[in-house]
């Protein structure tokens, strides 16, 4: 609709980078740290590429002086990490580890006297192994309490000192992935009604913890991150018009409207409730999801890709098919839904060697559609290109690429602002690079490269400055102009 020309970046802009504590870490069990269900998970031979885990990952809980020291040399505003909850409560939830919550408290103090804003997740899918064991983790409605006392646990430790807090990381992938794909733990496939089941417990732990924090944090901000998918239909066929609809409401909406409104989309319930796996409400959740709803103060985004929408028939696709870990581009077959909506590639997007559809109007897209359904401030709490890069032998590393995929979703996000969406931070993904839940080390990520790889036998876990690292600092310093 408008074309800026000014610099639509507020003056308090939060620049920023994320990541998550399985993915950075290591140190899987030192100081007391319990076992998560991913430090499982990964043992099992075949589930992760070239079965990488996150044992030594870019050992930021040993490195952590370092890397905040290179976020601040960067001029960064605002950086997300997740709590290890098994750090906190590693083998019950009667027993606080002391020692897991002086390291985030250590972190946080470094962001802190570095002028960096900590934001913190509470959840980024690495839950303690023993509530798995225990009840069965998210499928039992008892992780709705342990939640809320982990939850707590945390305000009270750090509420004083953080103020942006998001509850649950991307809740539409994990139960996906968890219960339909087998792709995480528990690793079940097609268990459509526990899936269901599953994420509306999430969302009562994530009400729960919402309504605790408004007496605990007074004056902080809080809500979730959700893995936005902004959706085109195909071609103006009105059945692929309805496909996007019906889309939108079971992959994007279902989550967006628990957030923000405290109910599920009319016509997404109708069509669980017709197939018999609509999820089993309590007397009292109703009320408790559009209590919480009225104190969420954002909605979280991590997006990386749009995605197009056919009508898919009752004998078309499922979501068996093959998933790109490899970075072999070309290898991923399109996933669907018999019955309503299939998700082909767009011909008019480029793809990374993941088959991931870079879009970045996309993003703009997704944030104007937020504004309009819900009209709350927007943190992009996660965007960023996963690729090779390469160690040049001068430790220079030459990645075109990611500042290209970075400058055209910021550029598209100054539009969205432009347009009348709020947006408060912006978070790439990652800092550093990263352990890829499933694609192991190679596909990269930061601003800082790690040299950590499935090859070597004894990495040296060096960290060097990327290019993009230098171009995001001149971003931040500028404010958005240099873009
Ligand atoms: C999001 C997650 O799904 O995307 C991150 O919150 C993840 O944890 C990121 O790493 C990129 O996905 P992937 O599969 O390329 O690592």
């Amino acid at each position: 609709m408008m074309q800026a020309n000014k610099n639509a970046f507020p003056k308090n802009f939060l620049w920023g980078s994320a990541s998550a504590a399985y993915q950075v870490e290591g140190a899987w069990d030192a100081d007391g740290k319990g076992p998560s269900i991913w430090d499982e998970f990964v043992k099992v031979p075949g589930t992760t590429y070239k079965n990488t885990n996150g044992d030594v990952a870019v050992d930021h809980y040993h490195r952590v002086e370092e890397d905040v020291r290179l976020m601040a040399e960067m001029g960064l505003k605002t950086y997300r990490f997740s709590i290890a909850w098994a750090r906190i409560f590693p083998t019950s939830m009667d027993e606080v580890n002391q020692k897991g919550l002086d390291f985030y408290h250590k972190l946080i103090d470094l962001c802190l006297e570095n002028n960096i804003e900590p934001m913190v997740t509470i959840y980024h899918w690495d839950l303690p192994l023993f509530l798995q064991q225990k009840y069965r983790g998210w499928e039992s409605r008892e992780s709705i309490a342990d939640f809320k006392k982990y939850a707590v646990t945390l305000f009270e430790a750090y509420g004083n000192k953080v103020k942006y807090w998001i509850t649950i990381n991307e809740q539409n992938i994990f139960t996906r992935m968890g219960w339909l794909t087998a792709q995480h733990p528990p690793k079940m496939t097609g268990e459509e009604k526990l899936y269901y089941q599953v994420n509306h417990n999430v969302f009562l732990a994530h009400a729960e913890a919402v309504l605790a924090f408004q007496d605990l944090v007074p004056g902080g901000m809080i809500g979730a991150s959700f893995a936005l998918h902004p959706s085109y239909a195909i071609d103006c066929k009105p059945e692929n018009v309805i496909a996007k609809m019906d889309y939108d409401d079971l992959k994007n909406y279902w989550w967006m409207d628990v957030y923000a409104y405290g109910r599920y989309p009319k016509a997404a319930m109708k069509y669980l409730q017709t197939t018999g796996v609509a999820p089993e409400m309590k007397e009292g959740d109703a009320e408790l999801l559009a209590e919480a709803a009225k104190h969420v103060d954002f909605m979280g985004v991590n997006y990386y890709r749009s995605e197009t929408v056919e009508y898919n028939p009752l004998d078309g696709v499922d979501s068996s098919g093959v998933f790109n870990t490899t970075g072999e581009k070309g290898s991923m077959t399109v996933p669907g839904v018999p019955g309503l909506f299939k998700n082909p590639l767009n011909p008019n997007l480029p793809t990374t060697d993941w088959d991931w559809t870079i879009d970045p109007i996309g993003i703009r897209a997704g944030c104007r559609d937020i504004t309009s359904r819900y009209d709350l401030p927007i943190i992009i709490s996660e965007n960023g290109l996963g690729a090779f890069d390469t160690l040049e032998e001068d430790g220079s590393i030459h990645d075109p690429y990611r500042i290209a995929y970075l400058a055209e979703h910021l550029k598209e996000i100054k539009l969205a602002i432009e347009e009348g969406s709020e947006v408060l931070a912006y978070c790439t993904w990652s800092f550093t690079d990263l352990l890829s839940w499933l694609n192991g080390y190679q596909k990269r990520y930061g601003f800082v490269y790690v040299d950590q790889y499935e090859e070597a036998v004894e990495p040296s876990l060096n960290r060097y400055k990327k290019d993009s690292y230098y171009w995001y600092k001149d971003v931040i310093a500028s404010n958005g102009e240099a873009l």
